[in-house]
């Protein structure tokens, strides 16, 4: 027993990226159309946010809309859009009030121009903050940040910027560029896939797949499933001690 629990991984998850699924479902379980779910998906996100301090974590990575999310219909996607527009409008005093820094990866050029303007100011705004570093992903998928990051690394090597391609240099045009890796990547509603999220970065990552819908989601759950990371032994490839 002893023996066992050496083994088991003592470390705190610091980072931890999670994968919000399953508005659609908890509303129309309800009798109400899917955005009524996404709704209430943003006050989950407010109380996740406000509670990762309390538990130790320094990076929040929160998926929020994928490339592949345009095939919704036009009402839902619009939906999707002026409730993020709206959370930063709402949230941006508070967050830079609590420390918290603001960053934005995936695909800008799709979105409303004016939508794009509003992230990078929320962006500038909370620049010096370093409390927790809040990142959401949006028209964000692992596949295109990869293509955009080797079209960006061929580009270094044909210009003589670079000798070879490496791991590093593919990483620094990562839209996580200077981020750590996520040590955990929750999903709600239980399905077990990773639907193009952060595929290079979560190499070694553990995956928590919960079986609630994101508004159901909670600090308490969220703190549940930090203890369960606790009890992962992460080798990293290597063997056990
Ligand atoms: C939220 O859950 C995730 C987003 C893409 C915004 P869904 O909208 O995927 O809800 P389900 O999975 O259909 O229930
Ligand atoms: C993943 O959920 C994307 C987000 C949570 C933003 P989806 O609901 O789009 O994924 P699939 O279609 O079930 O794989
Ligand atoms: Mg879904």
């Amino acid at each position: 027993m002893a023996n066992s629990r050496a083994k088991r991984n003592v470390a705190t998850a610091t980072h931890v990226a999670m994968i919000m699924d399953g508005n659609g479902r908890w509303a129309v379980a309800r009798g109400r159309p899917r955005l009524f779910g996404h709704k209430r998906g943003v006050e989950t996100v407010r109380e996740i946010v406000k509670s990762c301090p309390d538990l130790g974590i320094s990076h929040l990575t929160l998926y929020a809309f994928s490339t592949e999310n345009w095939k919704r219909s036009k009402s839902e996607v619009a939906g999707l859009m002026l409730l993020l527009r709206r959370y930063i409008l709402k949230e941006i005093a508070a967050l830079v009030e609590r420390g918290v820094r603001l960053r934005f990866i995936g695909r800008r050029d799709r979105l409303d121009a004016s939508l794009a303007r509003l992230m990078s100011s929320a962006e500038q705004q909370t620049a010096g903050n370093d409390k927790l570093n809040l990142t959401i992903a949006i028209d964000y998928g692992g596949r295109d940040e990869l293509r955009r990051a080797a079209a960006a690394a061929a580009a270094d090597l044909a210009a003589g910027r670079v000798d070879e391609i490496t791991e590093s240099l593919i990483e620094s045009h990562l839209d996580t560029a200077g981020l750590p890796d996520p040590d955990l990547v929750i999903r709600t509603s239980g399905e077990c896939r990773t639907s193009n999220f952060l595929l290079w970065q979560a190499a070694y990552s553990e995956y928590d797949f919960v079986d609630v819908n994101w508004p159901d989601f909670s600090p308490e759950l969220f703190a549940q499933a930090l203890d369960g990371f606790m009890t992962r032994e992460r080798r990293f490839g290597a063997v056990a001690k």
